[in-house]
């Protein structure tokens, strides 16, 4: 196959240098850093919202994203979780407050959770697609939360940013966190900060 020329193209540079990042400064984002990477996880595309930036199965849209946003995490923005509308590419504010410590334990005490400056949280209501598609279903709102994922990571990239997927945390403690329903579901919680060393 011929050779990989990266110097063609900016998308191309920024998936070959996306990697896991786990060190932070303490530089806060800016709420446009906010909007982008959220708008490139589940943002909407067209006038009426019928399609986002990820594909889904049947166009159902299974996920929501939150935002757990750090004291002095994000310029201009008070500390709390916010749930992600991508109608209005806006937040609501679900609660307010400090939330390092509950996040860091929920996430089995893993630093860079803490130690980021907002964390993005993936979650699903399976129902959407599952009303759809029946078991079959549960494997596509898996590959959806990938494709969120993904993004978020590479619009990171872009931004100067980092980030990481972090999967191993006790479903429980962010779901009350949060304030889900028990038939929702945890799949992702992302640390972001600008990186350090
Ligand atoms: C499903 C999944 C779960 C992961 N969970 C964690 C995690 O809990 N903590 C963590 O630090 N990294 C986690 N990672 C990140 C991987 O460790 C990382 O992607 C891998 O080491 C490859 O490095 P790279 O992303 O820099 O290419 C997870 C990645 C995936 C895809």
């Amino acid at each position: 196959m011929p050779r990989i020329d990266l110097s063609s193209s900016e998308l191309l540079r920024v998936i070959a240098r996306r990697r896991s990042i786990r060190r932070f400064t303490r530089k806060p984002l800016s709420l446009m850093e906010v909007s982008l990477l959220l708008w490139s996880g589940y943002g909407c595309v067209d006038e009426f919202c019928e399609r986002r930036t990820v594909p889904s199965a049947g166009a159902t849209y299974p996920l929501d994203l939150y935002l757990v946003a750090y004291p002095g995490g994000v310029t201009g923005l008070s500390p709390g979780i916010y749930r992600y509308d991508g109608y209005k590419n806006g937040l609501w504010l679900v609660r307010m407050g400090d939330f390092r410590r509950e996040m860091y334990r929920a996430c089995l005490d893993q630093s860079w959770v803490r130690d980021s400056r907002v964390n993005i949280v993936i979650t699903v209501v399976p129902e959407r697609t599952t009303s759809w598609y029946g078991e079959r279903g549960i494997r596509y709102i898996y590959m959806e939360a990938g494709h969120s994922g993904q993004n978020i990571y590479l619009v990171a990239t872009l931004l100067g940013l980092g980030t990481v997927t972090v999967g191993a945390f006790y479903d429980d403690m962010i779901r009350d966190l949060i304030g889900l329903p028990s038939n929702n579901m945890v799949l992702y919680v992302m640390p972001i900060g600008y990186p350090r060393g």
